[in-house]
């Protein structure tokens, strides 16, 4: 039995579809059936019941959206940190494998190639190096897992929550034989409150930047196919390969689903902070080559957001 962490969340609840289509027998817990944050019943949980591995899909992501946990930092340290050594301290006392969901976002920008050698670049966001990321995309690389996080508390600034999530990274490095599974603004065909894709139009104005995703669907299964290939532990990008702009991600919208509708953006950072967020966010390419050298592959971004927007399950929105 595979256990997973997170009751009815956004992700677990993708880890269980899989499971379940896989034919793997899982039990997914819930904090209302058993306290998992509790460090004596989980370990209780997991001698009696020896799931063969652990997936950990709890965690504080903000609702509606990040900007929640910059004020409720209690519950996201918490959740986000003491959680995960938790849950790490449980696993090695009962002797059970087990892999922690992260985040992309510890980082902020990507690696752009200068003078034939990679310099690291926060903000792509800047006016010359939009133009680089669409007229030379080659020219841009994302992060890769040795890259010490640049969005965090110990690289400021960055929002409460990536910072969060970094320190969980940091503090689980010394663990043994823990996969740490890095997701990115998940999307996929399915309309809700948590799908980028949604977010997009949601949003009354849409804010413009370069990031590497990853189609929800294709994480849980790139992850519990590394599982299964008993792949090195470690921290994996799970990202689908390449990275998109806003823009691309709309024009995809517009030719896909026929849209008329106009889609207004922010005009820069500047105004966007003034009127939209509170939290820094976190924008960013990732490397996912060494996802791919384990053996496991990812549908290119854009394809796989095509097909989803293809795919989408309530039919051409009615914009
Ligand atoms: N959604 C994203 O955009 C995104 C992107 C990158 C990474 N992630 C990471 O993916 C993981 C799961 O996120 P999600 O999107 O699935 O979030 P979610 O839909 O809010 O689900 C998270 C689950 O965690 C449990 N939980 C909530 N608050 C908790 C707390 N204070 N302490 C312990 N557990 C708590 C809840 O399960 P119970 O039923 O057990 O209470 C909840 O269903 C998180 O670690 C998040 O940082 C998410």
């Amino acid at each position: 039995m595979i256990a997973v962490l997170g009751g009815n969340g956004h992700v677990s609840s993708a880890f269980a579809a899989e499971l379940e289509r896989r034919g793997l027998a899982f039990r997914v817990l819930s904090r209302s059936e058993l306290d998992y944050t509790s460090f004596a019943a989980l370990t209780r949980f997991l001698r009696r019941e020896k799931p063969r591995f652990l997936i950990n899909a709890a965690g504080y992501t903000g609702k509606p959206n990040v900007d929640a946990c910059e004020t409720k930092r209690a519950d996201v340290l918490l959740a986000n940190v003491v959680f995960p050594q938790v849950v790490a301290n449980a696993c090695e006392t009962a002797g059970v494998p087990w892999a922690h969901v992260s985040s992309g976002c510890v980082y902020s920008g990507g690696r752009i190639l200068e003078d034939g050698c990679f310099r690291v670049e926060k903000n792509l966001a800047l006016p010359h190096l939009r133009c680089l990321v669409d007229e030379r995309p080659e020219c841009v690389a994302g992060y890769r897992e040795e890259d010490v996080p640049n969005f965090s508390f110990r690289e400021p600034p960055c929002s409460f929550y990536s910072g969060t999530k970094a320190l969980a990274e940091e503090s689980l490095a010394g663990a043994p034989g823990v996969y740490v599974w890095r997701l990115r603004m998940p999307f996929d065909e399915v309309p809700g409150p948590a799908n980028y894709l949604s977010k997009l139009l949601r949003y009354e104005r849409v804010y413009d930047n370069v990031n590497s995703l990853s189609h929800r669907g294709d994480f849980v299964r790139a992850c519990i196919d590394l599982w299964e290939r008993q792949a090195a532990p470690g921290i994996y990008n799970i990202t689908n390969p390449g990275f998109v702009t806003t823009r691309q991600v709309i024009a995809c919208m517009q030719r896909v689903w026929k849209l008329s509708r106009p889609f207004a953006f922010w005009e820069g950072d500047e105004e966007f902070y003034r009127h939209a967020a509170v939290a820094l966010r976190s924008n960013c390419v990732l490397d996912s080559s060494k996802l791919l050298a384990a053996g496991v592959r990812m549908r290119p971004v854009m394809d796989a957001v095509e097909d989803a927007l293809d795919r989408w399950t309530t039919g051409r929105p009615d914009l």
